[in-house]
């Protein structure tokens, strides 16, 4: 769409059973935001709708574990979420809920307008019902042995174990999860979305109209569509959610993938109805031709904006459809999927805890490595190297040199423009690009590349300082100095305008310091947002220098959450075959004292005990070196040997006996060490 009057921006609701990690921020409400801003900035009428997903199955499961009600669960994460996401600047217009009455009405209403229409389809099947808990049961909610890998504990949907999809009936031995017993098959009706039956438009709409849609989005649509698409049920039986507002159908809710899209309508329009004078009636944001929709999403969250959500509307009949659906990838975390069963993340709020005030440098990071065309993984070596050599070293240093200079020269006063020079005017002309360059990729939610782009107007600063060299030509010339810093000062007004979208915290801190009182996109390229004679405030630096020790805090937090994963799956290993008395007490295993410790030369592996064995002495090599980094600590401590183990050579070295190790779940060896000083040759039975 070309022609059109103002945007719809909304932002995949979160579901409200965990707090927001960075993989929510990196794919969908940093880009959004960024967006958003940038619109903002460029005067157009805009609105960023958010909110919280707060129905459906997992929620309902995590109430029962703790023992607490569905609301409990979604009240408490609702407003963690929400803080979180006002912490980080995203800048919705509203963030609600789909608790609310006004999404519950909503909701309510769009089913029955398009059951009213024969939208729907019904059906009767049969399902799990757990007898004894007079219900019927979800898929997450029965358990059994899956029929690929034989995990014991696969659920009605997927197992966990080799991450197959299943259905409820794939399952060998099902069972209820909620009271253990065997379910039973019973009838039951539910209404289902014919999707099948609006193929065709759908095919022409996304595969002839939105060939410019993301190739990840465009081409998983195309996939869903030569597969062919199938009635999907949307409602459930279910006690949690919005109750199927029709007669006859009682203890069944809305499907939550029915009830949570229409939460962007609602929250729409409890936003107007609140404020009618600033936002105008909802319906022009969702029914008029001359808005364009644009839904910011997860690569998980595809068919459903792109295909189901479609359907929904035009079954209804009055609304406009998402103009693009700039749905991303994945990030990842050191490597490994991030996953809030594992605590593989990092929180957001706990983010801010180890790093107050550094909003600016998580966005900066999460968009420099933006999985928009693959995943994409976030390390901390990374993060670290993006702030110091980039923020730091690029952006924050032009700043500081530009302002600094000026306070020592002009007492912080912008100085007046003199003559240009040659090189000047070419500086000028690197720069008046930006804007075009950094329009161009945003308007094609290109965030990684606008943001680089945007940085080359630091660069050109920084270059500029170094080839103009202002600290020298004070000695001789200071009208040249005056428009030196004049023209640096005005890159810096561009920056603060430039980064506004990316930078939020960064900008404004910035263009406090330089006293810009307004500012606007259309601004960018210019050279006269300062003028001269005006007071800039005292310089503070934008960003600061993270050091390794830093760093290694929160390595070790991943570490140490690795350990605990490996030892909560750990699955000790069957006890072999019995050995008879006489054999066990053929072993002779005693304690010694470690008298020196050391690495073998040319041995990654190996290090070489001197024992004191009761006896004499003796020599024993053990390969635990890699889990014994500083050997000499052992000096002192006693140890388990087995006396009496056959001596052989190791790279020319007698070793006569073996030291008793447990190998831990992630593979660390540990020493076996008397728990109190014993007498040193005292056996071990
Ligand atoms: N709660 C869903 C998820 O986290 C996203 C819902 S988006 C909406 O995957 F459109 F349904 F709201
Ligand atoms: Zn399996």
């Amino acid at each position: 769409m070309t022609n059109f009057k103002r945007t719809t921006v909304t932002s995949a609701l979160p579901y409200a059973n965990g707090p927001v990690h960075i993989g929510h921020l990196a794919g969908v409400y940093v880009p959004a935001d960024i967006y958003v801003r940038y619109l903002r900035l460029k005067g157009e009428e805009v609105l960023f709708i958010g909110g919280s997903d707060e129905h459906g199955v997992p929620i309902t499961i995590k109430a029962k574990k703790e023992g607490v009600t569905p609301q409990d669960i979604v009240d408490r994460y609702h407003s963690i979420i929400k803080k979180s996401f006002e912490e980080f600047g995203i800048t919705f217009d509203i963030y609600s809920r789909t608790t609310s009455k006004t999404h519950r009405e909503l909701a309510s209403d769009i089913f029955r307008t398009i059951e009213g229409k024969g939208g729907f389809i019904e059906k009767t099947n049969e399902q799990y019902y757990d007898e004894s808990a007079q219900q019927f049961l979800a898929d997450r909610y029965i358990t059994g042995k899956c029929p690929h890998c034989g995990n014991e504990n696969a659920y009605g949907d997927q197992c966990e174990s080799c991450g197959t999809s299943l259905s409820p009936t794939d399952l060998i031995n099902p069972k209820s999860a909620i009271s253990g017993n065997v379910p039973v098959m019973r009838e039951t009706k539910h209404w289902y979305l014919p999707l099948d039956q609006h193929e065709a438009w759908l095919r022409k709409w996304i595969l002839e109209d939105h060939k410019e849609w993301k190739a990840n989005v465009y081409g998983q649509c195309k996939s869903w569509l030569d597969m062919g698409l199938q009635p999907r049920a949307v409602s459930r039986d279910l006690d949690w959610g919005i109750p199927v507002p029709v007669p006859g159908a009682d203890g069944k809710v809305l499907y939550v993938w029915f009830d949570a899209p229409i939460g962007y309508i609602s929250n729409t329009k409890e936003l107007c109805d609140s404020q009618p004078e600033k936002y105008g009636p909802w319906e022009k944001w969702w029914k008029d031709e001359d808005t364009r929709l644009i839904h910011f999403i997860g690569k998980d969250n595809i068919v459903f904006h792109c295909i189901v959500f479609p359907a929904m509307l035009k079954a209804e009949g009055s609304y406009i459809l998402p103009d693009n659906v700039p749905a991303n990838e994945f990030l990842n975390l050191e490597g490994d999927k991030i996953s809030t069963s594992r605590n593989w993340a990092v929180w957001l709020h706990e983010y801010l805890e180890d790093f107050p005030g550094k909003q600016d440098v998580l966005r900066y990071v999460l968009t420099a490595n933006a999985p928009e065309t693959k995943d994409n993984d976030f390390t901390w070596n990374d993060f670290q190297a993006r702030n110091n050599n980039e923020l730091v070293a690029i952006f924050g240093n032009f700043i500081n040199r530009a302002l600094v200079l000026t306070q020592n020269y002009y007492a912080g006063i912008v100085p007046a423009l003199g003559p240009l020079t040659d090189y000047d005017k070419q500086t000028l002309e690197e720069f008046v690009n930006v804007k075009s360059e950094v329009e161009k990729l945003l308007n094609n939610f290109r965030f990684r590349d606008a943001q680089k782009e945007a940085m080359t107007l630091a660069r050109i600063g920084n270059k500029y300082l170094a080839d103009t060299e202002p600290w020298k030509v004070a000695k001789i010339d200071m009208d040249r100095v005056a428009t030196i810093m004049h023209l640096s000062l005005q890159i810096a007004a561009n920056l603060a305008i430039a980064f506004e979208p990316f930078l939020p915290f960064t900008s404004k801190k910035l263009r406090t310091m330089l006293g810009m009182k307004s500012f606007s996109w259309n601004d960018l390229g210019k050279i006269d947002l300062l003028v001269a004679g005006s007071q800039l405030e005292t310089p503070e630096l934008l960003f600061e220098k993270i050091e390794d020790e830093t760093m290694q805090v929160q390595v070790q937090k991943l570490l140490d959450t690795k350990i605990a994963n490996e030892a909560a799956n750990y699955k000790a290993s069957p006890v072999k075959e019995n050995v008879a008395f006489e054999d066990f007490m053929k072993m002779d295993i005693r304690v010694g004292t470690v008298l020196s410790c050391q690495k073998v030369p040319k041995a990654d592996k190996l290090l070489q005990f001197r024992i004191a064995d009761g006896l004499e002495e003796r020599t024993i090599l053990s390969g635990i070196a890699q889990h014994y980094p500083n050997p000499e600590e052992l000096v002192g401590t006693q140890v388990c040997f087995i006396a009496n183990f056959e001596p052989r050579k190791l790279r020319g070295i007698m070793s006569e006996g073996m030291i008793l190790s447990a190998e831990n779940s992630d593979g660390k060896l540990v020493l076996i060490q008397p728990r109190a000083v014993v007498t040193n040759g005292v056996e071990v039975k």
